[in-house]
């Protein structure tokens, strides 16, 4: 069975993002001159996913009426004269099935996931964190590269890995890799933000999963664990306890996941998008410059 739904998580609040988050998703949040929750999808479909399922939670309305094909403005960029515009809403019409369910308590990334269960059913799917971008301008590939491991390893889970500081393991899902980590590698053991002295490794779950539906057993089966919310990390570690083979594949050198929780990595993917914007980057470049030697 192919792979061609992804579950984007979006319910969460975004609260290290106040007060920019106080009424808009911070998933809607432009990068560049698009929403980050476009560049995730645009990712997914130029991987091969022809559907997705947002799990949202309150006031993340925007994210649907993003994905809408708006008539009314259409017609009123006809009529005022500017079709050239209308080529920025093409990704409308791109052939993607959207569908939406709720979290209706914020338990935590299990928890989001579990909620899409009942849509999901029994088929194979991948997991795209809605709030991170993999690659400049969400070139990446790794979710097809990860659904051709998956199909052709047998695996019930495929996970991308980003290589991070030491000092930061402790914000990430950190790997204990069976053996070296090499382009395929299998993992012993997944750990939620352990303590830099008890990391397994520099190996960082960089936002992006692709499971076998094994995995929401293991998650109805998952209790709180760190900040007291189901972790879909400590799913994981059980679905390789249980025997499941779940395996890593580390993102491409020249790829990094840009991250939109936090104040700090915002304004460094704002910039880096900006700075490589067909249009206006060079430009920016320039009065960077000027900006940074007065
Ligand atoms: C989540 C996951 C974590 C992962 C991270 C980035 O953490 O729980 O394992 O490494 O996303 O993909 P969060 O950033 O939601 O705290």
């Amino acid at each position: 069975m192919t792979v061609e739904l992804a579950v984007v998580p979006v319910a969460g609040r975004g609260t290290r993002l106040l007060p920019l988050t106080k009424s808009q998703p911070k998933e809607m949040l432009p990068v560049g001159r698009k929403p980050v929750v476009q560049y995730v999808i645009e990712e997914l479909t130029r991987c091969g996913l022809t559907k997705v399922l947002f799990v949202t939670g309150p006031g993340k309305t925007a994210i649907e009426n993003h994905f809408d094909i708006d008539g009314e403005l259409i017609a009123h960029l006809r009529e005022t004269g500017k079709e050239e515009l209308l080529e920025e809403l093409a990704f409308e019409r791109e052939n993607v099935e959207y569908f939406y369910t709720r979290q209706r308590r914020q338990l935590g990334l299990g928890h989001a996931v579990l909620c899409a269960a009942p849509v999901v059913g029994g088929q194979p799917f991948a997991v795209a964190l809605g709030d991170s971008i993999i690659g400049l301008q969400a070139q990446s590939q790794v979710v097809r590269r990860m659904v051709e491991v998956f199909e052709s390893r047998r695996a019930d889970a495929v996970i991308a890995f980003e290589a991070v500081p030491r000092d930061e393991v402790v914000h990430y899902g950190i790997a204990a890799p069976r053996g070296p980590v090499a382009e395929v590698f299998e993992l012993a053991d997944l750990v939620e933000k352990p303590a830099v002295d008890q990391a397994p490794s520099h190996w960082a779950v960089a936002a992006r999963y692709v499971f076998s539906s094994a995995i929401f057993d293991c998650l109805r089966q998952t209790k709180p664990g760190k900040a007291d919310e189901i972790q879909l990390t400590d799913a994981v570690r059980l679905l390789i306890r249980q025997g499941g083979k779940v395996l890593g594949v580390p993102l491409p050198s020249g790829e990094r996941r840009f991250d939109i929780g936090n104040f700090a990595s915002y304004f460094e993917a704002f910039a880096a998008f900006a700075l490589a914007d067909a249009q206006d980057g060079l430009a920016l470049r320039e009065h960077l410059k000027r900006m940074l030697c007065d």
